[in-house]
Order: C-alpha cells, then sequence, then structure tokens
C-alpha cells in the first residue's frame, strides 16, 4: 500500500520503492513530520524517536502544552504564523479583523486511487494503479479557512507530489498572504545544498555548498522562472556523490514568481519550503472559494545524485510531460535564427529546407521575423500576421518547404507586444503599467496583461488562425523579456497582489487553449534561451530551448546542469556554426554533433553554406540519432565527468552515457575540453551496466568486446580524444 494509516499512532506512512515518508497527527491535533528516508518496513517505532528538548522561554508552547513541545523546533508538514514557530511559515492569512496568523490542525483525510489533476495549473497525472493520493484536511478555525495537504505517492518512481489548497469557509473574506505548495522539515542541519544558477545564455549551471547558517534563497520576481535561478533544489549529505549516499531532490511544478528557501533553524533543524513567491503574491479567498498552490515533485535517493536525477527524469517523463511525446523521437530540425536572424526571405527559407531535406533533417522551423513587419527587434510583437512582403503567402511558403521534404515549425512570442504594433495602438490599456510610472522596455518590448481572459483570448485568435490556415505542427513560444510594472487595471486596488499569478495563469491557460485546438502541435518553450525551463512548462512543453548559447564546450555545463532536476529528452540542443556566434569559439563539427545529441536534436546554421566535409559528418550525425536517439528518450542517463557535478564548468574532460532500460545497449559520450599535453589516454567507468554482459564496444576505428563488469570497474580507455574540443561517440550493444 503506497499510503498506509496507524490509527493507534494516527501515523501516516507513504512508500515507494526505495523510500519512506512518515508524519502524525500529534495530541494537540498538529500535523508534524517524522522522516524522509531510505525505505522502512515499519514506521510506527519512530514515534518513541524524537528528540526530547528543554524549550528556552524564547521558544513558546501553545495553550499549556508539554513545554517540550515548542512548535518553534518540531518538524512540521505545513508551519502556520504567529502561533510559536519562528521559522518560515507555509501558511498566512489575514482575516477580516487585520489578524495576521494561521494555526492548523487535523480535521480528517481520506485516501483516494490515482492522482487527481490540479485545476488550472500543470498536474501531474497517473494511469490507474500507479500512484494513490491522500488528501488531509486541516483547519484554522478562527480564520474559518481550512488546508488540504495533497501527496500522492509514485512508488515506481520513489516520487511523492504535494501540494496545498486553501477553502475558504467562513462568511467574510479571507486574505492568503502565502501558501506554500510544500515544506520539508530535518531534524539536522548539515546538508550540502545542490541548486542550479547562471544568467542568460549561461543557464543552470550546477553550483554545490555547505548549508549556510541562516539560510538560503532561490527566487525569482521576474513573473517567469527566470535565467538567474531554477525552482529546484537538492540537499545531500557532504559526503554524497554521483552514485553513493543520501540526496534529498525537490523540484516545484510553477513558471512564475517562486521561492525555494533553505532555512537552517537555530536548534539544529532544516527547513526547505518551495512555492509561490509571497513577496510579489497575495490573494483575496471569497467565502466558499478555494486557491491552490501549485505541485511540488520530492524524491529521495539513498545512491547519490545521480540516482536522484534519474528519479526526476523518469517521472517527468512519464507522469508530467505528455505521453504524446515523451518517449517519441521529436523531428530533427533546422531553426533558420542562428541562419539569418531577420534577414531572410521565403526563397531563402526554401533553400534552406531544400539543403536540409538532403541531410535528412525533417523540419524546418521559421524564426523571429516573418510576422508584421519585423525586420529587426523593434516592431511587431503581437501582430501575428504574416509579413507578406517579406515571405509572400505564408501557406505557399509552408507548402514549398513541404514540397522540398520537411514539415514546418513557426516561432511566437505570445506574451508580448512592440510598441510600433498595431495590437499595441489598438490596445495601449493591455501593456502591463502602473498609471503614473513610467514603462520598462526591455529587447524594445512590453508585457501583455495575461493576467485579463479578454488579452490571453485574443493572443488564442491569432495564434489559432496562422496556425489553421497552413500545415504547421510544431510552434516555439518564446519569452524575451521579464514583468515589470506589475499592475492590473481589471482588478480593484486591494486585489493587485493576484496579477502575477494571474499572469502564469493565463499563460497556462493560452498552452491549454492551444492543445485543445491542435492536439498534435509540438510546442518548444523558450525564453531568451532557457529562461522559463521549469516542470510546469514542460507539461505541457515536451521539449524548452536550454540556451542561446549554442557553443558545444557552454553546452557541457548547461545541459549537464539542466540534468540534475530535468531528463536530456527535453532540453532544446542544436548544432550552430563556428567560430559560435556568442563565443567566437570553434569546436569541431563532430563534437557539436555529439554534444546535441545529447538532447532534443537539430541544427541552426546555414546549411547551403556548410562545407562537403561537414555535410558528410551532420549525415552520420542523423544516422547516429535515428539509431541511438531512443535512449536519450527512454533510457537512463548517467553523469560520468567530472567526478564532482559541480565542477563541471570547468572540468576538463565531461562524460555522460545514456544506457538502455534492458541495459543491453548504451552510449557514451566523451569530450576533451583541453588536452594534458603527454598524458595517458583518459579513462571513463561506466555505469549502469550489466556487469554479466558481454559489449561490443565501438568508437571511430575502434572496437572492443568488453564485460559490464570490467567496464565499470575498470573503466574504458578512450583513445584518440586527448586535443582541445574532440570528442568521442562510444556505442556499447550486446
Ligand atoms: C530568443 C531565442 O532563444 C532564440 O532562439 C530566438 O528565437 C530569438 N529569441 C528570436 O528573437
Amino acid at each position: 500500500m503506497p499510503v498506509s494509516f496507524d490509527d493507534r499512532a494516527k501515523l501516516f506512512h507513504l512508500s515507494t520503492r526505495n523510500t519512506s515518508y512518515v508524519f502524525y497527527v500529534d495530541n494537540s491535533l498538529r500535523l508534524f513530520h517524522l522522516y524522509y528516508g531510505a525505505a522502512l518496513r515499519d514506521a510506527f517505532p519512530l514515534t518513541g524517536q524524537q528528540p526530547d528538548f528543554w524549550p528556552a522561554s524564547f521558544s513558546p508552547v501553545v495553550n499549556g502544552e508539554e513545554l517540550s513541545r515548542s512548535p518553534d523546533y518540531r518538524l512540521q508538514e505545513l508551519a502556520g504564523f504567529n502561533q510559536g514557530d519562528f521559522r518560515p511559515a507555509g501558511v498566512v492569512l489575514q482575516t477580516a479583523n487585520g489578524a495576521v496568523a494561521a494555526d492548523l490542525h487535523y480535521f480528517g483525510h481520506r485516501v483516494i486511487p490515482g492522482k487527481p489533476r490540479l485545476e488550472g495549473l500543470p498536474s501531474a497525472f497517473a494511469a490507474e494503479g500507479e500512484a494513490e493520493t491522500v488528501e488531509i484536511t486541516l483547519r484554522d478555525k478562527a480564520a474559518a479557512v481550512e488546508v488540504i495537504l495533497a501527496y500522492t505517492v509514485f512508488p515506481a518512481c520513489d516520487v511523492i507530489v504535494r501540494s496545498a489548497r486553501a477553502v475558504n469557509t467562513g462568511s467574510a473574506p479571507v486574505v492568503l498572504e502565502r501558501l506554500l505548495s510544500a515544506q520539508l522539515d530535518f531534524d539536522e542541519a548539515d546538508f550540502d545544498v545542490v541548486h542550479l544558477q547562471g544568467s542568460w545564455a549561461r543557464e543552470r549551471h550546477p553550483v554545490r555548498n555547505r548549508q549556510i547558517p541562516g539560510g538560503q534563497q532561490l527566487r525569482s520576481v521576474r513573473g517567469a522562472t527566470g535565467h538567474h535561478q531554477n525552482p529546484a533544489v537538492a540537499l545531500c549529505r557532504p559526503d554524497t556523490s554521483e552514485e553513493a549516499g543520501d540526496a534529498w531532490g525537490l523540484v516545484l511544478a510553477y513558471s512564475g514568481d517562486y521561492l525555494v528557501d533553505v532555512d537552517t533553524g537555530q536548534y539544529g533543524t532544516t527547513r526547505v519550503s518551495a512555492g509561490i513567491n509571497p513577496e510579489t503574491f497575495s490573494w483575496t479567498i471569497e467565502p466558499g472559494a478555494a486557491f491552490t498552490a501549485p505541485e511540488v515533485y520530492l524524491t529521495f535517493s539513498a545512491c547519490g545524485l545521480g540516482r536522484m536525477s534519474r528519479n526526476f527524469h523518469r517521472f517527468l517523463r512519464s507522469h508530467v510531460i505528455s505521453p504524446r511525446w515523451a518517449f517519441k523521437q521529436r523531428p530533427i530540425l533546422i531553426n533558420n535564427w542562428e541562419a539569418t536572424y531577420f534577414d531572410f526571405n521565403a526563397q531563402k527559407i526554401i533553400d534552406i529546407a531544400r539543403s536540409g531535406a538532403e541531410l535528412g533533417i525533417e523540419m524546418l522551423v521559421l524564426d523571429d521575423g516573418w510576422f508584421g513587419k519585423r525586420d529587426d527587434d523593434r516592431s511587431s510583437l503581437g501582430d501575428w500576421v504574416a509579413y507578406s512582403r517579406k515571405i509572400g503567402d505564408i501557406g505557399d511558403l509552408v507548402r514549398g518547404v513541404n514540397h522540398a521534404g520537411m514539415k514546418f515549425g513557426l516561432w511566437f512570442e505570445p506574451e508580448m507586444v512592440s510598441p510600433d504594433s498595431d495590437l499595441c495602438r489598438a490596445h495601449p490599456d493591455w501593456v502591463l503599467q502602473i498609471p503614473g510610472r513610467g514603462r520598462c522596455l526591455g529587447r524594445n518590448q512590453y508585457v501583455l496583461d495575461f493576467s485579463r481572459d479578454e488579452v490571453v483570448d485574443h493572443v488564442f485568435k491569432m495564434i489559432a488562425k496562422i496556425l489553421h490556415s497552413a500545415d504547421i505542427v510544431y510552434m516555439k513560444w518564446d519569452f524575451n523579456r521579464n514583468l515589470t510594472e506589475v499592475f492590473s487595471p481589471s482588478l480593484l486596488p486591494a486585489r493587485q497582489g493576484k496579477v502575477r499569478h494571474r499572469f502564469v495563469l493565463g499563460v497556462y491557460r493560452l498552452y491549454r487553449m492551444l492543445l485543445a485546438e491542435f492536439p498534435d502541435l509540438l510546442i518548444e518553450g523558450c525564453s531568451g534561451g532557457g529562461g522559463r525551463f521549469d516542470a510546469g512548462i514542460l507539461a505541457y512543453s515536451p521539449q524548452i530551448w536550454c540556451s542561446d548559447d549554442t557553443d558545444a564546450m557552454e553546452r557541457l555545463a548547461i545541459q549537464t546542469g539542466t540534468s540534475l532536476f530535468y531528463p536530456p529528452s527535453s532540453m532544446g540542443a542544436h548544432v550552430s556554426v563556428c567560430p559560435n556566434h556568442m563565443t567566437g569559439r570553434t569546436v569541431p563539427f563532430a563534437t557539436r554533433g555529439y554534444v546535441a545529441l545529447a538532447g532534443t536534436f537539430g541544427y541552426e546554421l546555414d546549411l547551403t553554406k556548410m562545407s562537403p566535409e561537414d555535410r558528410a559528418t551532420a549525415k552520420e550525425q542523423i544516422a547516429l540519432y535515428h539509431r541511438w536517439h531512443d535512449l536519450v528518450e527512454c533510457g537512463d542517463y548517467y553523469r560520468l565527468l567530472p567526478e564532482r557535478l559541480e565542477d563541471v564548468e570547468k572540468a576538463r574532460l565531461v562524460a555522460w552515457s545514456f544506457v538502455a532500460p534492458d541495459r543491453r545497449r548504451a552510449t557514451v559520450t566523451f569530450v576533451c575540453r583541453s588536452q594534458l599535453v603527454h598524458a595517458p589516454d583518459p579513462k571513463v567507468f561506466l555505469r549502469g551496466l550489466d556487469p554479466e554482459r558481454l559489449y561490443k564496444v565501438n568508437y571511430g576505428k575502434f572496437a572492443y568486446e568488453l564485460v559490464g563488469g570490467l567496464l565499470m570497474s575498470a573503466g574504458l580507455r578512450v583513445r584518440d580524444c586527448n586535443r582541445d574540443g574532440a570528442a568521442a561517440f562510444i556505442t556499447l550493444e550486446s
């Protein structure tokens, strides 16, 4: 039973294949956390194992309860506020009398098969028998609010999904000042914190630091996930490595302002909190109404960060990303952005398509510049009608590309509007702006007020019209600036705290409308590269453009970092031209291909200008894609080098591997970023193979037959790869 409840101890035990999550209701009817870690056969004895504590008078107890029971150090499932726990709150309510507090007591629970969907939000799903959910109703009597904590257990993935919902059961409005999705308390405070950090074109580099006294926050107030940090975190023990030691992972499925907080309490506790960022949020719940916080995905691995990542990969592919795409090879695409930027016409696009079709590329994506009067980034966003003077009739262009042997995809930036656009001239009030204040431009554009339904409806109509007008099977959804001057005239002054979350709900609604109208549409997420790479977007976009930095050497850190929480099959990765437009670096064409083959594969260069040698190599890459890429979609991913993930930014050697679920086939990609002169050929220790199985190992001119156990224990010596930028794509078959 994934969810079990012990009536004697009022103890909930959530069990997955390898983990246990335990909490209970105490005599005061509060919900306290007991344990999250390796699977326990019997959780009951935990109740006698709680630490005794002699409280200082500065850690209060409620209503004459036992002195050793201060809420200030006990482990909570979702903490209230202004009731004796001075650590970060999970729920904060303001009632009509102005009081700001929350104190939650257990009222009841129900266990339901499967996984209910969240309304309006990205939501994990489960087929019958794949998951079980327990919903626990807590009550704040004084505020007349119920908070329902939902826990869905996915035993096969070792993942627990949490979310929270607040319902106003009273007769007066209540202001929700914060409702986090989940908190995870530990009675220790000696962890390493692993997370992703970066900027535009340097997204999601992995960082590992010792837990900081006081605390550490990952956050966004950008109205989007942002390039700077990512709404996901791992805690592990200081000696946890890729393949050994305890690691706890948390991924928030949300694409707006978020908070992931690792708080170190004064009594040696740790509280990890995650949810919508309360800094920019407040939500009035009318009597009878409810508010739902987004989902959080939790996993625990006793086998290092590698297993933690694989748990998330399996879970996101099986239960978040649409089954229509999750395990499928996506079309190999050629995107014209780095090939032409804004400087193209129909003939140029057709020429690229023809050239790509000869190589075996399957889809042409027409990027920014096809609409309105857009010849640079200063106009036309919002005017989603073809720029016929530039590209002729869009139907003809799509047919021309199809005729060349390619599918057709198109770029949009739905939430944006240029000051110089018909849309902005017709509806200046649709722009996010604060009356009496200036408006920030970002990339010469404004953000539309997606908190308003009529704005989202209008954008939907325009995009749908274009998509209906021709055979367009893919959409690249870009988002090239963040939100400023967040205010909506459609809401009362006291309701302005809703705008940012409503904006995100508007984005999700547009996604759902488009997918309802065009169920086969493949939508690739994008935000100036990877500025909105999160599990919320993955629920609608099976792939997200990883970064505008397409330099293969830079991508090593970006893609490896992203793999900490997200599956490689969701990372948009393309081969681009050298010297690279971002870094000026030249990397061998073969290496560029091997790095891009670790994500959703494609090209982003002027195919009509490629050398015959590069064309021949591209054909080989495409053949590799067809033969081996199912391992990226369906296999297990192992980070092999560097040994410590956080060293990847500077590591001389980087290697990873994909292993088929039946362990009969595998690939290893080995990249030498910089050579070590006169050093022996480097070795890489493989992982995840069948130790007894004999594998045929092939790369370049090398071929061996080696047993899995040997490849994992003694390692594989990689020949001919000690040159700056050299790489090997090693295949294993048995
Ligand atoms: C940012 C994206 O990341 C690029 O790939 C490209 O689509 C440009 N925007 C177009 O403006």
